[in-house]
């Protein structure tokens, strides 16, 4: 079964590249996941963005620290399970952070979204949250972890954690794609997907105001990048629950 894993969809340039691509490349694949928490010019999700997603080939869409952003979507994570929030909120948040969906080939392949806690919002425990789940998951049906985190530390500690466990650990949040992926004990890891939006900017946002920010220490409001977007992405080969292939993807080449 081949997967693709879309890197954090950042504003319309971000959706516009993630159209352009999955037009290109829907049919090679038997899954597509993608993170769009920053769909909404960086912050949150509307319908509209989610719908624009699935109708371009995106089975699932998981999400992070901007979930909530958006008021409407309360009402889309309570109509469908392929809208997902990270799994270590607390007990009773609305939504679900875990489902299991049939794939284009049949077979069965569950995703799950945890957020990290170092220099984040304090959550529960993603680690224990995971290895309840995995209490419950059966051994043979795939697992594809989005691990929403800021410290590369806390990525690369879950990573270890997950080694043997899942079928594949993909870090999310930090927009600029990592060069570590690699395969242990059958489970793909890296630490950042990256962001599909636009490279040439402050992940995402224009320079100008990131920039004065940092400069002036003064309030500037963000506005996000508006050029050519491009999609940063991982494609995996997988076999029953087992990685056997992981390849970054950069499209197009910038
Ligand atoms: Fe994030």
């Amino acid at each position: 079964m081949r997967i693709l894993f879309i890197g954090d969809i950042f504003g319309t340039p971000g959706i516009k590249a993630m159209q352009q691509f999955l037009a290109a490349v829907r049919d090679d694949y038997d899954f597509v996941i993608a993170n769009g928490e920053n769909a909404a010019g960086g912050f949150g999700i509307t319908r509209k963005h989610f719908e624009q997603m699935r109708t371009a080939g995106v089975d699932v869409v998981t999400m992070g620290n901007h979930t909530w952003d958006k008021h409407e979507v309360f009402e889309i994570i309570e109509e469908t399970p392929r809208l997902l929030r990270p799994l270590n909120y607390p007990p009773g948040t609305p939504g679900l952070g875990h489902a299991s969906f049939a794939s284009r080939s049949g077979e069965r392949i569950a995703v799950v979204n945890a957020m990290g806690r170092v220099f984040m919002e304090p959550l529960d425990c993603p680690f224990r949250a995971l290895d309840n789940l995995l209490e419950h998951h059966p051994k043979d049906e795939a697992l594809i972890v989005d691990f929403h985190a800021e410290a590369t530390s806390e990525k690369r500690a879950m990573g270890y954690h997950l080694s043997g466990r899942v079928t594949a650990m993909i870090g999310t949040h930090t927009h600029v794609q990592t060069a570590d992926e690699r395969i242990s004990k059958g489970t793909a890891y890296i630490t950042d997907v990256g962001m599909t939006g636009v490279q040439d900017s402050a992940i995402g946002m224009a320079f100008e105001e990131v920039h004065y920010r940092f400069i002036h220490k003064l309030p500037k409001r963000f506005k996000p990048a508006d050029r050519q977007g491009a999609v940063r992405a991982i494609s995996l080969e997988i076999s029953g629950a087992k990685a056997t292939q992981i390849e970054r993807l950069q499209w197009p080449l910038s």
